[in-house]
């Protein structure tokens, strides 16, 4: 597809269905680099309605990242507890530790310099460049992996797929509106082009899609057998 036009309809059913979630700045609003990283790094294992609860918790205890910074880390460790995966925790308040020691308190706003802080890898560095400073990056998942599969039929299996899909997936992104389609791709995988019973009569992307047209949505990706 013409990469422009197909950010622009996707933006535009964005625009019409974006979820309201409780880390997202509504329209106008300007992100916060905190509230993006605090909760990509609860997403990473972690779906979104067990995660939401917690967000909300930890933003009211801890508004910014110096808050979280200067709490003790069992405090920390309590407040996480039901979320698993407790490396993440800890890694937090090593990052928040970093970004008030050696940023002044604020996040940088490159992927290079996000992807040297604890706990920050591709993808976390990826989507704080895209969702909370509005700057180019492609942000790759697994909602965004499937639905780029799909879009180009790449029928290879995963995780051997995974430098094609990225490649593809970085053909697709426009200079426009980093944030939004960044979400928007997350969106879409998330309700649209799901992994069972894909809703393709809604999907703005429907007439691109080449695995729609060969009808192989719903088996794909493919992964390797275990
Ligand atoms: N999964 C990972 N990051 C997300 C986000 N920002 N919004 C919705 N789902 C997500």
């Amino acid at each position: 597809p013409d990469s422009t036009e197909a950010a622009r309809r996707l933006l535009s059913w964005y625009d019409r269905h974006r979820r309201d979630l409780p880390w997202r700045a509504k329209p106008g609003e300007t992100a916060d680099p905190y509230r993006v990283w605090l909760s990509e790094i609860m997403l990473q294992q972690t779906t979104v309605p067990a995660a939401a609860p917690y967000f909300r918790n930890f933003t009211e205890r801890w508004p910014a990242v110096r808050d979280l910074a200067d709490s003790p880390l069992d405090d920390l460790l309590v407040a996480w507890a039901g979320l698993g995966y407790y490396a993440r925790a800890r890694n937090l308040h090593k990052c928040a530790r970093v970004v008030v020691d050696r940023h002044g308190g604020r996040f940088p706003g490159d992927e290079a310099a996000l992807l040297e802080l604890p706990g920050i890898g591709a993808y976390t560095a990826a989507a704080i460049t895209a969702i909370a400073f509005d700057r180019k990056a492609t942000v790759v998942d697994g909602n965004v992996e499937r639905v780029i599969a799909r879009i180009f039929a790449v029928e290879e299996p995963l995780p051997n797929a995974k430098p094609t899909l990225r490649r593809l997936a970085a053909t697709l992104t426009p200079d426009f509106r980093p944030g939004d389609y960044a979400q928007a791709m997350m969106d879409l995988g998330a309700t649209i082009c799901t992994p069972r019973k894909p809703k393709c009569m809604l999907c703005p992307w429907a007439d691109y899609c080449e695995a729609r047209a060969a009808g192989i949505a719903e088996t794909l990706p493919r992964k390797v057998a275990k």
